[in-house]
Parts: structure tokens; C-alpha cells; sequence
């Protein structure tokens, strides 16, 4: 009665160690993250989603910790150039998912208490693999509350789940271009999920 159980159990751990190698080394074999078709996405997305989600939350931030729950507003992960040419995957809050999966284009309003928490992969020459960068977060505050960024507060993690620090003006003097957007630029036309 006792080998079946013993094989069972070494099996499992061969097979979670199998799994931490996988998810340290997601190897990639293009150098220019636009070179990444929709196959290759989904094995490096397969690959590190679970470490990425895991580093995030590791000090236990409170968006770092809700984000997955919340709703995904794009089919997979995409390249759009801006924010160094990573891989891109936004989520929204139960307050801000409605209107922003609206990907309207004009006269944007977003609810006060939305939040945008978008995760990103960088694809590292040097290691030839795709690894964690940074969740960029989004928060609409009440009316007036930042009038000098349209009432957004722009903040980050780092892939262990630490802040990152950055001027509120780095990240809105990009933004603002989408001003009719309330500051949005959405993910990528063809990865958009239909609300
Ligand atoms: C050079 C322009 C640029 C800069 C600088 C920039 N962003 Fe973005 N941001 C974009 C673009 C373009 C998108 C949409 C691309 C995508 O998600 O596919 C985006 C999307 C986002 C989103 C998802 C919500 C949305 O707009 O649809 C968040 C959250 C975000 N950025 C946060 C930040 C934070 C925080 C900073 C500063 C650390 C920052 N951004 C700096 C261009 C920029």
C-alpha cells in the first residue's frame, strides 16, 4: 500500500519543480517584441501568468492582490509600442469595467473609484526570455481632486510587488493626448473584448 502513495507523491514534486522552472524561464526566440504572433503570446502569457499575479501581490498592495478578478478588457496581451515596446493586458474594476470596455471615443467620463491595472512583459534581449515588468495602475479620484492630471493618480508596481516612484507628470503628459478619452488610450483595436 505505501509505493503507490511514496510514487504518487515524488511524481508530484517532480512535477512542481518542473513547474518553477517554467515559470523563472520563459524563453522566447525573437529579439523585437513585434516579431511575436498570437501563438507565441499565449505560450509566454501560459507561462508566466501565475509568477507574474504571484509578484504583484507579494506585499499584498490591494490592487496587486484584486486585479485578476477583475474584468480583462482584451482577448490576450499585446504589443502597442508605448510603454517600451512590452506586452500589454489591462484589467478593470468592478466601477470603471462598464464604460471603459465601451472603448468610447468622445466625452469620456470615468465613474470616480475606477481603476485600470494593466500588467506588462518585457521581452529581454539579453536573456532571450520574457519576464515580469511592471503593473501600471490607473485610480480616478473625486472631481477636483488632481485637477493638474484630470483627477487620475498614476501609480505602479514593481514584478515583487513593491511601489514604483515616477512624477505624476511621466505618466500624464503621454496620457492626456487622450483627453476626450478621459485620459484612456485602450488596448489594441483588434485584441478589444467586446463588453
Ligand atoms: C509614451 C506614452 C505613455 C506613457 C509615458 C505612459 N503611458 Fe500608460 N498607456 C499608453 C498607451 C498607448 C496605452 C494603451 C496601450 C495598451 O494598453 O495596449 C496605455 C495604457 C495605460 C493603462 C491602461 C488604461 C488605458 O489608458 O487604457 C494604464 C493603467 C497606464 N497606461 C498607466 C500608466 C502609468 C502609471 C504611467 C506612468 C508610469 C504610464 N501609463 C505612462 C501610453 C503611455
Amino acid at each position: 500500500m505505501k509505493r503507490p502513495l511514496f510514487a504518487a507523491a515524488a511524481c508530484a514534486a517532480i512535477l512542481l519543480m518542473g513547474q518553477t522552472a517554467v515559470a523563472s524561464e520563459c524563453k522566447v526566440d525573437v529579439e523585437d517584441p513585434f516579431d511575436l504572433d498570437e501563438a507565441a503570446i499565449a505560450e509566454i502569457y501560459n507561462c508566466i501568468s501565475a509568477s507574474m499575479a504571484e509578484g504583484y501581490a507579494a506585499e499584498g498592495d490591494a490592487v496587486g492582490t484584486a486585479y485578476r478578478t477583475w474584468t480583462v478588457s482584451s482577448t490576450r496581451p499585446a504589443v502597442a509600442g508605448a510603454h517600451n515596446n512590452r506586452l500589454l493586458q489591462t484589467f478593470a474594476n468592478d466601477i470603471a469595467a462598464e464604460q471603459y470596455l465601451k472603448f468610447a471615443e468622445d466625452g469620456v467620463v470615468m465613474p470616480v473609484g475606477s481603476v485600470l491595472a494593466k500588467e506588462s512583459i518585457t521581452i529581454s534581449k539579453k536573456k532571450k526570455a520574457a519576464v515580469v515588468g511592471p503593473l501600471f495602475i490607473m485610480t480616478k479620484g473625486e472631481v477636483g481632486s488632481s485637477p493638474e492630471t484630470g483627477d487620475w493618480i498614476y501609480a505602479g508596481l514593481q514584478p515583487n510587488g513593491k511601489p514604483m516612484k515616477f512624477k505624476q507628470s511621466f505618466c500624464h503628459d503621454c496620457h492626456v493626448s487622450w483627453e476626450a478619452q478621459d485620459m484612456l488610450a485602450y488596448p489594441l483595436e483588434e485584441v478589444r473584448r467586446k463588453n
